[in-house]
């Protein structure tokens, strides 16, 4: 369990950008997939920390709609490590309570991992110690536009549209809005993350680079989160959003 002192309010949803992959691993003279990997390694101690300090929910972006231009064997080696990942350690994830979910496209990526996504959805979804969302092909552009569509579709009329109707057709419809986005590498952009849910999340940004991002880190993370005033365009700070929660 957590040796450091408790958080008085750690937030329910965490959502991390994990970004610097590419740059640990140029710096150690080695190949970006080998970033990858050691990003993708780095997903299991952090779930595990985040699940003791009390966070429910746990987003991790893992590759966006923008990333597919990058060159074919980088892309490759992203999907294969994805497929490995679930391969190797979905058995534990279920042992531990972990319930998977995934936004963005599932129909783009190789019928394989589609197949093998779907199937952690449904093995792990009675599941409650802490709901791990992959983000994988996953734009905010992208997911906006898909839920326009599937509400046109559906027929519904102008007067109808609200805030909540456009977040129930949104891959994120079960989840509450993240409290807190971490972007490693220094990064201070969203790069399309989440571009409806985030509205009121606060953001951190921290100069570790992914595969160094360790449990310290995270502590760091969530106790100057603790120490954050959201007021939602109010005058006073309050705990929960006056915003769509689920
Ligand atoms: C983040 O690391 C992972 C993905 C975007 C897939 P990067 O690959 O972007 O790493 P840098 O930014 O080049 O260091
Ligand atoms: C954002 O990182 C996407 C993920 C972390 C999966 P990028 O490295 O792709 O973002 P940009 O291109 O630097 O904005
Ligand atoms: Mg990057």
């Amino acid at each position: 369990m957590a040796e450091e002192p408790p958080i008085a309010n750690v937030p329910a949803h965490v959502a991390i950008i994990m970004d610097g992959n590419g740059r640990w691993a140029s710096r150690r003279g080695l190949p970006r997939a080998a970033g990858h990997r050691a990003g993708t390694q780095n997903i299991r101690p952090l779930l595990e920390a985040a699940a003791e300090f009390g966070v429910q929910y746990l987003t991790i972006w893992a590759f966006s709609t923008e990333n597919w231009v990058r060159p074919k064997e980088e892309v490759g080696a992203l999907m294969r490590l994805l497929l490995e990942s679930l391969d190797r350690w979905l058995p534990e994830l279920h042992e531990k309570g972990v319930r998977l979910l995934h936004i963005g496209n599932l129909d783009r990526l190789p019928l394989g991992l589609q197949d093998r996504i779907r199937q952690a959805i449904e093995l792990t979804h009675s599941n409650n110690r802490i709901t791990l969302t992959v983000a994988f092909d996953y734009g905010g552009r992208d997911e906006l536009v898909r839920a326009v569509r599937r509400l046109i579709a559906d027929g519904v009329q102008s007067a109808d549209v609200t805030e909540d109707l456009i977040g129930s057709y949104l891959d994120t419809a079960d989840l509450p809005e993240p409290d807190l986005v971490i972007r490693t590498a220094n990064e201070f952009r969203t790069s399309n993350f989440m571009i409806w849910e985030t509205a009121y999340s606060e953001y951190y940004i921290s100069p570790v680079l992914w595969p160094d991002f360790d449990r310290a880190e995270l502590y760091r993370a969530l106790s100057d989160y603790s120490h954050r005033e959201r007021r939602f365009g109010g005058l006073r700070p309050v705990s929960t959003s006056p915003h769509r929660q689920q």
